[in-house]
């Protein structure tokens, strides 16, 4: 049985190893590294397991865009024997309502797959001409909208930086 829940401290390693063996210990050179300067966020640090085995793991960092406060997705990853089997679709569906559920950020970034986000409801940020902090592919920035009107309020072009930058 699939069940998703808070990352705990016993989890700690095993998350650390897994998004290791997705993106590799240079990972922390990117650039979206910049903008997770403090700490995730608690409530969203979630982890999936079947038979108590940790087989996913999806955190989410709080941003800066210029005055708002918003989420940023990620890092995300699945044991690499086990995807395309659907854990990454139910993880990253649970984080986004829980995110809903606590109501106090009006968008979701993210940084990734162009063609895996829009299936939660993601848009291509491009129009926004968001700032970034170093290099990034524009087309792999997306926004997900939790907040009706939150992006029709945007006023580009719009810095993204970390929370206490
Ligand atoms: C990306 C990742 C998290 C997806 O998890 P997963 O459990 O394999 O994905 P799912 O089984 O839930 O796939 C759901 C759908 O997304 C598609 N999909 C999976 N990975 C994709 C990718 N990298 N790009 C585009 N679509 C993808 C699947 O084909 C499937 O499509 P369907 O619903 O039309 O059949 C996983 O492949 C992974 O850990 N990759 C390495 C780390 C990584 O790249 N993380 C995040 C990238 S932004």
């Amino acid at each position: 049985m699939v069940e998703i829940s808070k990352q705990t401290v016993a989890d700690d390693v095993a998350v650390e190893l897994l998004m290791d063996g997705a993106f590799g210990p240079a990972r922390y050179s990117r650039s979206v590294w910049l903008l997770r300067s403090g700490p995730p966020v608690a409530d969203l640090c979630l982890v999936l397991r079947v038979s108590d085995a940790m087989l996913a793991s999806l955190r989410f960092w709080e941003v800066q865009l210029e005055q708002q406060t918003v989420l940023l997705l990620g890092p995300l990853a699945v044991q690499p024997d086990l995807r395309g089997r659907g854990y990454g679709l139910q993880i990253v569906a649970e984080g986004l309502a829980r995110a809903a559920a606590i109501g106090k950020w009006p968008l979701v970034l993210v940084s990734g797959e162009p063609d895996y986000y829009p299936k939660f409801g993601f848009v291509p940020a491009a129009p926004y001409q968001l700032a970034w902090p170093g290099f990034v592919e524009p087309e792999r920035l997306q926004f997900l909208e939790l907040h009706q009107g939150a992006l029709a309020a945007l006023r580009p072009p719009l810095r993204v930086r970390a929370i206490d930058a």
